[in-house]
């Protein structure tokens, strides 16, 4: 079955996938699993017994969830995101028009409905339903007082994960290792908060590669409103004519961009493989690029450039 994924295992993840399959049964209260799953303790024997009797009695669920790619989706990362965000109004002083290429559930769609903590200052209302600490290293950024306008919001990605039906909420959780407590809770507190706000208003992650998406998003500029192609940890995933395609897109509608209909590219990303990400932001009219920070990817802390 699983050579049927990938020849490669590694490159199929198969242990990841072997992993949130088995911690899928867990979330879902089914027994054994659930009773061997952290903080509980387990011995050895018990997760094998319990390995057997998934293959013995569970076929149908592990070979529908090993035959799926592994989905992540950190709403930390709205806290490095948040920045880039406010770079934008700051220098456009127009609402923003969100549109996120591998947006997983969509989690990172909302950065200015969070309340988030970065130590020196603080964004979002003091009241918000998700509260997110991130410490901040370097000066505060210009704008940080302005409350941020988003006009819209959307989203794509090649495997969305429809936060509206619950067992594909257990999935996205299922995941994360479930010895790390705090992000575990944070992305369940994530996806209760998320959920409401994506069926009611309507904003679905289209289920659409990259290129297609950002073409379609960025065919004819928005007037009085400053759009922002964003992405967070995903361009490495992309095959390079996939790449190649989406920078002709930003070019394209970056020449037709103007003060009542800027553009922006931003985007976390590791420059090269394993380092720390760079928060970066190119505006047009002009086209400038600026690194406004640093980031590990889970977005612990932020050191400001710019
Ligand atoms: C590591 S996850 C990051 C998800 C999310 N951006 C975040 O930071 O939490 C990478 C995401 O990129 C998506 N992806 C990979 N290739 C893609 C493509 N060609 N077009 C759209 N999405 C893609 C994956 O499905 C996955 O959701």
């Amino acid at each position: 079955m699983l050579e049927a994924v990938d020849p490669d295992p590694l490159a199929a993840a198969v242990a990841l996938r072997w992993a949130a399959a088995l911690h899928h049964l867990a979330l879902r209260g089914r027994d054994p699993w659930a009773a061997l799953w952290p903080p509980a303790p387990a011995t050895d024997a018990q997760l094998d017994a319990a390995i057997a009797a998934a293959w013995a009695g569970e076929r149908a669920h592990l070979d529908r969830a090993l035959a799926r790619a592994p989905q992540t989706n950190e709403v930390q990362r709205s806290a490095a995101l948040l920045p880039g965000l406010l770079h934008v109004a700051a220098a456009t002083g127009l609402p923003l028009a969100l549109c996120e290429i591998g947006s997983s559930a969509g989690l990172n769609l909302w950065p200015d409905r969070h309340r988030i903590d970065y130590g020196a200052w603080a964004s979002g209302p003091a009241e918000a339903p998700l509260a997110l600490r991130c410490d901040w290293q370097g000066p505060v950024p210009a704008g940080a007082a302005t409350p941020l306008v988003v006009r819209s919001r959307a989203g794509c990605d090649l495997h969305p994960v429809d936060l509206r039906v619950p067992d594909e909420a257990l999935r996205l959780r299922s995941f994360v290792w479930p010895d790390q407590a705090e992000r575990v809770l944070r992305l369940a507190r994530a996806i209760e908060v998320t959920a409401p706000w994506l069926r009611d208003e309507g904003v679905a992650v289209q289920a659409q590669p990259a290129a297609a998406f950002a073409a379609a998003q960025l065919a004819a500029p928005r007037e009085g409103a400053a759009t922002v192609l964003m992405h967070t940890i995903m361009w490495q995933y992309l095959p390079a004519a996939e790449q190649q395609a989406i920078a002709a897109t930003l070019d394209a509608a970056g020449r037709r961009a103007t003060r009542t209909a800027p553009l922006a590219w931003l985007r976390l990303e590791p420059p090269v493989p394993d380092a720390r990400a760079e928060l970066r932001c190119r505006l047009w009219p002009g086209g400038d690029d600026v690194l406004l920070g640093r980031a590990h990817p889970h977005v612990a802390s932020f050191e400001a450039v710019a």
